[in-house]
């Protein structure tokens, strides 16, 4: 089939053509924004979910349906190597532009900036990647204690203050929230829960690895009365044929069930893997209806584009002896495993590798799905590391 009209989109945050099996979440957070705009209370959502399920466009996705509704957004990707304030303080100084152009809203606006001015000179000492345009001077006194608690909280009480006056509400969009530093995430949490206390309509709307949850708990412990973290994961045989069908009957292309349900054995649901086998799948047919038999013809194909880039990419972040103990976990199957296992698969005893297991699940490469068990985050791994490390030489080091 003509490739150039090829509508899957498999890609880190690349919108798929069908966004398949989310709508009870987007309406979940539809309801939660719409009831922090007018003062009642609702929890902040933070989506969890391991790598390639689909958050960040999803989060992409709820932050468009939140912009449709008149609500002023932000979206931020925590980076590893930047701090929290440092990247808040361009968003929020923005987003407070915006509002002072609003006439009810621009005196607390305007105190906004002061406070924003106030909070990047204090703050800038210890977080000196904070770069930000300072449009007023600062208000002495006024998010310029230079401790992030306490600065952010106010900062963000006086964003909720000009949001309230315009009818409106701001909504933080954060992905990769598990890279943002414990203290600071702590900050934050703090500020969310004083701006909640005051019913000031700011909220938080965000997206990470399934570590979150023990993170957020980490950082404060009342953590779990202020967001819920709803699971993100692989879509079920219904959504997935949805996921394949529609984007292709668009085209007046129609898919075979047996092909679908091929489709499904290979990817288990999984949405990056969704589109990687559409794709292939489309390119191979030479007509409509897509055959199981085109699926078959296209897996090769698709598995080996994997191994060169989704696979290949994330096999050159870990280090040789994580590399290793990957290696060791496949050579038990798919998973998961308990790491007693592969400890003595490794011919390691398990306290020795508490450090690396905590490193790759760091790295997103593992999860701990139950206490004592680790899994890989993404189907077929197991199948790739052994192509990838083949043979026996792996156990000798
Ligand atoms: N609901 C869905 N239906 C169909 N395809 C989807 C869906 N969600 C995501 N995808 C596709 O899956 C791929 C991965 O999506 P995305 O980058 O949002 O995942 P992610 O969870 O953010 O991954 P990471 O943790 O690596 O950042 C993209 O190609 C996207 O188009
Ligand atoms: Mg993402």
């Amino acid at each position: 089939m003509n490739p150039i009209r090829n509508p899957y989109a498999p890609g880190a945050g690349t919108p798929p053509p069908e966004l398949a099996g989310r709508d009870e979440l987007r309406e979940k957070v539809r309801i939660a924004i719409g009831r922090i705009r007018i003062g009642n209370p609702a929890k902040s959502v933070v989506l969890v979910g391991l790598r390639g399920v689909g958050k960040t466009v999803l989060l992409d996705q709820m932050r468009r349906d939140a912009e449709v509704e008149g609500v002023y957004t932000l979206k931020l990707e925590a980076p590893e190597d930047r701090s929290l304030p440092g990247l808040l303080a361009p968003a929020l100084r923005l987003t407070l532009l915006k509002l002072s152009t609003v006439a009810q809203a621009k005196d607390y606006a305007t105190r906004g900036l002061r406070a924003l001015a106030g909070f990047a000179k204090a703050l800038k000492v210890k977080f000196q990647d904070i770069e930000v345009g300072l449009d007023l001077e600062p208000e002495p006194g006024l998010a310029d204690n230079g401790d992030l608690e306490a600065d952010l909280a106010a900062l963000m009480e006086q964003v909720g203050l000009a949001a309230r006056s315009a009818d409106t509400a701001v909504v933080l969009f954060i992905d990769e929230l598990q890279y943002v530093r414990e203290p600071q995430l702590a900050a934050l949490i703090t500020a969310l829960h004083r701006c909640a206390q005051a019913k000031l309509p700011i909220t938080l709307i965000g997206a990470g690895l399934p570590q979150l949850l023990a993170r957020t708990a980490e950082a404060k412990s009342y953590a779990e009365r202020l967001f819920d973290f709803p699971m993100v994961g692989p879509l079920s045989r219904l959504e997935a044929a949805q996921a394949i069908v529609k984007p292709a009957r668009d085209h007046g292309v129609e898919f075979e069930p047996q092909a679908i349900d091929e489709i499904y054995k290979d990817t288990q649901g999984y949405p990056f893997f969704l589109q990687m086998w559409g794709k292939h799948a489309w390119d191979v047919a030479a007509q409509s209806p897509i055959t199981r038999d085109d699926v078959v013809r296209a897996t090769p194909i698709t598995v080996a584009s994997l191994d060169e880039s989704f696979f290949k990419s994330r096999f050159d972040r870990c280090t040789p002896a994580e590399r290793r103990y990957l290696r060791a976990m496949a050579s038990l199957g798919p998973g998961p495993h308990r790491s007693g296992d592969i400890a003595n698969a490794l011919g390691r005893s398990v306290n020795t590798l508490g450090p690396m297991r905590a490193s790759l699940i760091n790295k997103g490469m593992v999860w701990s799905p139950s206490h004592g068990d680790t899994a890989f985050t993404v189907p077929l791994f197991d199948e790739f590391m052994q192509r990838a490390m083949p043979g026996e030489a792996w156990r000798t080091g």
